[in-house]
């Protein structure tokens, strides 16, 4: 058990040292969130100390404190609404590209900035790459307001696609998660998800829900850890 988590960590270090090939001089820059997106923060900045000149819009408050540490100079989509490439971890990745992103509890922020950058990069390890989305429970980031009410609204929209299975209020510390938004985040245990995109649209369409893990036409790239290298993906 012990090996093999150190294993996945050399494989997210590899996939984020990977995407440093894609980074140029002058770049705007989404940073991601999560252990994978923190191997790159820490290696960028290390490129940022050696001269490279770029700016970050980080998707976490987390994110926004690493690149402090390490010297990237941070910006946000106010001062600069459009961004070359996003940089970022998955929970899932499957060959069409699309992901399940969340576990961290950053989406929402991390759907916006990616939907911002001209270009995605994911960096995942290899255990990521699945055939089809859903082992991994589906975060859907939700308002604290009508809980009740969109936890129904989501199973009844799940149900009609055939979807079943516990929806978990997060938690941490004994606590109900809180985003950096201020919302709560629903953990959907719908197991296989053969329509990504019927899903997403069902989502996306209930009042409550602020934003779902589904990230759909979004990557373009990804950057595969492995045991013996990286595996690029485009
Ligand atoms: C955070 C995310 C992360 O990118 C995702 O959870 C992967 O994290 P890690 O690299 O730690 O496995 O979506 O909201």
């Amino acid at each position: 058990m012990t090996a093999k988590v150190v294993g996945n960590d050399d494989e997210r270090l590899r996939a984020a040292e990977g995407a440093l090939d894609e980074v140029r001089d002058g770049m705007k820059l989404g940073l991601g969130s999560g252990r994978t997106a923190e191997h790159f923060v820490k290696a960028l900045g290390a490129r940022v100390r050696d001269g490279l000149s770029i700016v970050g819009v980080p998707t976490s408050e987390n994110t926004a404190r690493l690149a402090g540490s390490v010297g990237i100079p941070l910006t946000t989509l106010d001062e600069q609404p459009a961004l070359d490439l996003t940089v970022d971890g998955a929970d899932e990745i499957d060959r069409s590209f699309r992901l399940i992103k969340g576990g961290g509890g950053a989406l929402l922020r991390e759907k916006i900035v990616a939907a911002a950058s001209a270009k995605m990069v994911v960096i995942v390890d290899a255990g990521k790459l699945v055939d089809t989305l859903g082992a991994f429970p589906l975060p859907i980031e939700v308002l604290p307001f009508g809980l009740g009410a969109t936890r129904i609204a989501i199973e009844s929209a799940a149900t009609r696609l055939g979807l079943t299975g516990d929806l978990a209020l997060r938690q941490r510390d004994g606590r109900t998660f809180v985003t950096d938004g201020g919302h709560h985040i629903i953990d959907a245990s719908f197991g296989r998800i053969p329509d990504p995109e019927a899903l997403a649209t069902a989502l996306s369409a209930i009042p409550g829900v602020m934003e779902h893990g589904l990230f759909l036409n979004m990557a373009s790239v990804a950057i595969v850890g492995r045991d013996d290298g990286v595996e690029k993906l485009s």
